[in-house]
Order: structure tokens, then sequence, then C-alpha cells
């Protein structure tokens, strides 16, 4: 199984995801002043959480995933909100934001998705093509980036947050799970992508971007990174 299937089937993550979403929604409206005046496009949206948190808080959110199963679950959960719109990303071609038309946005999310890309190509390509869609002084923030470096500290501050957070049991279920499930058996035959920060600055010199890493942790895993892109 490949990661674009995987996350077509599996099921392990979309409860838990409400709890990690939801940190993220409150912690990232305040480092991005996200207001009624905002405008986001949520790349990898999964089942949706993003959207039902921000929804009283933006003028419009705009979601895309390439999972047609999360697409389904997000129309059927928005399709009486105007405020929201979903869009399936082509699995072959989900870096082309071509369908977003004349749509411009003063924010745009990736979270906890890079990692289910490619490779780093595909990465820098995704975050140029989505970056002509934002309005001037938009902002584009690619959020709880895994670091190979940290990944025993990566799952102790993930356990101590739960703790902290009194979801240690539910997290405890979710890493047991996955290491039984179709997840551990992915990881084994498809990477999931690291993002040092060297690799990343270097990737976008380039391109005149300002790149802003986040010290504050925005997701449950406080291990992991964010980075804010502006570009010129
Ligand atoms: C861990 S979930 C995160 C969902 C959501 N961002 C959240 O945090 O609540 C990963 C999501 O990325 C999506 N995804 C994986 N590869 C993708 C790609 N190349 N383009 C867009 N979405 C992708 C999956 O379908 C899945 O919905």
């Amino acid at each position: 199984m490949n990661w674009p299937e995987f996350w077509e089937q599996s099921r392990i993550f979309d409860t838990f995801m409400s709890t990690s979403t939801k940190v993220f929604a409150n912690r990232a409206s305040i480092v991005l002043q996200i207001d009624a005046n905002s405008i986001v496009l949520d790349i990898g949206c999964g089942p949706g959480y993003l959207e039902e948190y921000w929804l009283p808080r933006v003028k419009k959110i705009v979601a895309a995933d390439t999972s047609r199963r999360y697409v389904q679950i997000c129309r059927q959960k928005f399709n009486t909100d105007e405020q929201v719109k979903v869009f399936a990303l082509a699995k072959d071609r989900f870096t082309d934001f071509t369908f977003l038309g004349e749509e411009r946005f003063t924010h745009i999310i990736f979270l906890s998705v890079l990692q289910y890309y490619p490779d780093l190509d595909h990465v820098k390509q995704s975050v140029l093509q989505a970056s002509r869609y934002l309005l001037p002084g938009g902002k584009i923030l690619l959020a709880d980036l895994p670091d190979k470096s940290t990944l025993f500290a990566d799952m102790g501050s993930f356990l101590l947050t739960a703790w902290r957070g009194r979801f240690l049991i539910r997290a405890l279920g979710l890493l047991w799970r996955c290491r039984f499930s179709s997840y551990h058996q992915t990881r084994q035959n498809t990477r999931v992508l690291d993002f040092d920060r060297q690799t990343m600055d270097d990737l976008f010199a380039d391109t005149g971007a300002c790149l802003t890493w986040l010290e504050e942790p925005l997701t449950t895993n406080p291990a992991r990174q964010n980075l804010l892109i502006q570009l010129p």
C-alpha cells in the first residue's frame, strides 16, 4: 500500500484528528492572526476539522485533498455552508491548483500533509504553485513537519502533550493501533519525508521566499517544525 491508497482506506486517524487539529486551529489562529477577513486554502484537509473549527472565525475556507473518501466526508459536512468549498486534487497532478481559478487567499495551510509527498521537489512545486493564489501579503504555513533526527523526541513529546492535555489513553491507543495497522506497513514500504531546517532553507533559497521557523509549538507534537513562508 502507498500513501494515497492508505489515506483512501484507513480510518485510524479520523477520530484522533479532531483533537489534534483543534489544538492546531486554536494556536495557529493566534499566530496567523486569523479573523473575519481571512480567506484560507487548506491543502490536505482530511475529514475537514480545520474547516469546522475555523468556519466561525473566517470569511471563507477552501479545502482540497487527494483522498476521495475525505473529499466526500467534507462535501457532506459542509453542503449547506456557502463559506466552505471542497475540491478533489488529482492524485497524479496534486500540485496543480488551476481549478482555483480567480480565488485568492490570505492564508494557505499545509497541515500534517507534506510528509506524505513523494519527494521534496513536489513539496517545493506545490508551495510555489499554491503561492500564485495568495493575496498580496498572504502567508503560507507548512505545519507539523517531522524531522527524522527527532523521531524519539517526536514520540516522547507527543505523549507528554497528551498527558498534559488529558488525552494520554487515547494517544497510547492510537500508537498501539498504528503499530498493528496498515499505517505501520505503509511506513515500512513508503517512507515519510523529513524536513530538517537546512534542507528546507536550501530548497527555497532560489525563490526569494522569506522563511520563518516558528519556535512555539502549533500541534500536539511539539517536536514537529512549523514553517511560515512569504514570497516576494
Ligand atoms: C494526517 S492527515 C491531515 C489532515 C488534516 N490536514 C488535519 O490535520 O486535520 C493527511 C492528509 O493529507 C492528505 N494527502 C496526502 N497526500 C496528499 C497530497 N499529495 N495532496 C493533498 N493531500 C494529500 C491525505 O489524504 C490526508 O487527508
